[in-house]
């Protein structure tokens, strides 16, 4: 009996000392085994007396029960540390500062559209926008592109399945705007002249190339006044580009062109110097076509509630991303879509230095 205390004594205190699960294991394994203390022990219940049995079985079964439920009771005790140690290792605490990581950048894209914001809004345009999907009358007709006319082909349009109507016929198309034009129509619609207005915005044409992206941006420009010409155009534009490239004048050509929606059109090709690795504009003998611009045709005056006879009117069409890559030298246009962060940080701009213009452009 005594060799009996003894051992439950001894499992219990090594049970107890058992640092981890693996040495509760191992005291596991040691007294309750195949070859263990107190396994060995119960086997020796076969060779006793029925008497002797009566006695000793149970005092050896009560040992073997003890020993079990005190293993098992130190196995949940551990269990339970073993998480508690992991939950306090894991916590994340939400209200400590945020580790140092690679800063956001402004866009070239954003940053050349708010650069060119800036020096209109100081010329006294207000910024107007429309809808990315619109539909045909405000994409084309409105804009004096006649019905089935190639034009609305060469704009590479994204159209969308027609809608159905409820007595099941086909209901008109929409598209993604090939231009910010639309905006145009939309301004014209709903106020009264004197306008002044840019449009900046998103465009999309299916066309995919070094110098053409299926989505890019324009920024429109529309005036409508008594007494418009185009000698206002001119000067608009040449103002605009002196400072948008940071020189303190340039030279521009109005090179002949068609638009529908305007009569005379022109393309505006500004000096440059091309003689190094990159283009320099306001000096050298090379000419770069840069935007596209005419006076607004009586008929999209019309199209628009405006009296042609009372009022005339210039529009400008140019590309953000394009003139955003003549500015900060990027040879290829699709960059700008890609969004590859070791590119953002190289061409990026800070997001607290807003272009404007008491501080600067850029
Ligand atoms: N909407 C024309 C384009 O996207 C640009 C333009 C606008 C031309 C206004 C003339 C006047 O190609």
């Amino acid at each position: 009996m005594t060799d009996l205390k003894t051992l439950e004594s001894d499992v219990l205190a090594q049970v107890a000392a058992a640092a981890d699960l693996a040495a509760l294991d191992a005291v596991r394994v040691a007294a309750l085994g195949k070859t263990g203390s107190i396994s060995g022990l119960l086997k020796t219940l076969g060779a006793m007396s029925p008497e002797e049995r009566k006695t000793q079985g149970a005092a050896i079964n009560a040992l073997r029960d003890a020993a079990t439920a005190a293993i098992a009771d130190r196995k949940a005790g551990l269990e339970a540390a073993e998480l508690d140690a992991r939950l306090a290792s894991e916590t994340l605490d939400l209200t400590l500062p945020a580790p140092y990581r690679r800063k956001g950048s402004v866009h070239p894209t954003m940053q050349t559209m708010d650069e060119m914001v800036a020096i209109f809004a100081e010329m006294g345009f207000a910024v107007a926008e429309g809808p990315d999907i619109d539909d045909d009358f405000h994409n084309f007709t409105a804009l004096n592109f006649p019905p089935k006319h190639p034009a609305r082909e060469m704009h590479d349009t994204f159209f969308f399945n027609p809608k159905t109507n409820e007595d099941g016929s086909e209901a008109e198309r929409l598209l993604l705007r090939t231009h910010t034009s639309t905006v145009q129509v939309r301004t014209m619609m709903s106020q009264k002249p004197p306008i002044r207005i840019i449009a900046p915005g998103r465009t999309y044409r299916c066309d995919n190339d070094a110098t053409h992206t299926p989505v890019f941006h324009q920024v429109e420009g529309l005036v409508i006044d008594k007494g418009i010409h185009m000698g206002h155009l001119k000067w608009t534009l040449e103002t605009f580009l002196a400072r948008f490239f940071e020189t303190d004048a340039v030279t521009t050509q109005f090179r002949p062109h068609h638009f529908p929606f305007t009569e005379p059109s022109a393309e505006m090709d500004v000096q440059c110097d091309r003689s190094g690795g990159e283009i320099k504009i306001g000096q050298g003998t090379s000419w770069l076509e840069i935007l596209g611009c005419g006076m607004v045709h009586p008929n999209v005056l019309r199209a628009c509630g405006i009296d042609p006879d009372e009022y005339q009117g210039f529009a400008f069409g140019m590309g953000v991303d394009r003139l955003g890559m003549l500015k900060y030298g990027m040879p290829d246009l699709r960059d700008m879509f890609s969004s590859d962060s070791r590119w953002l940080a190289h061409y990026g701009f800070s997001a607290f230095a807003a272009p404007n213009a008491a501080s600067g452009l850029s």
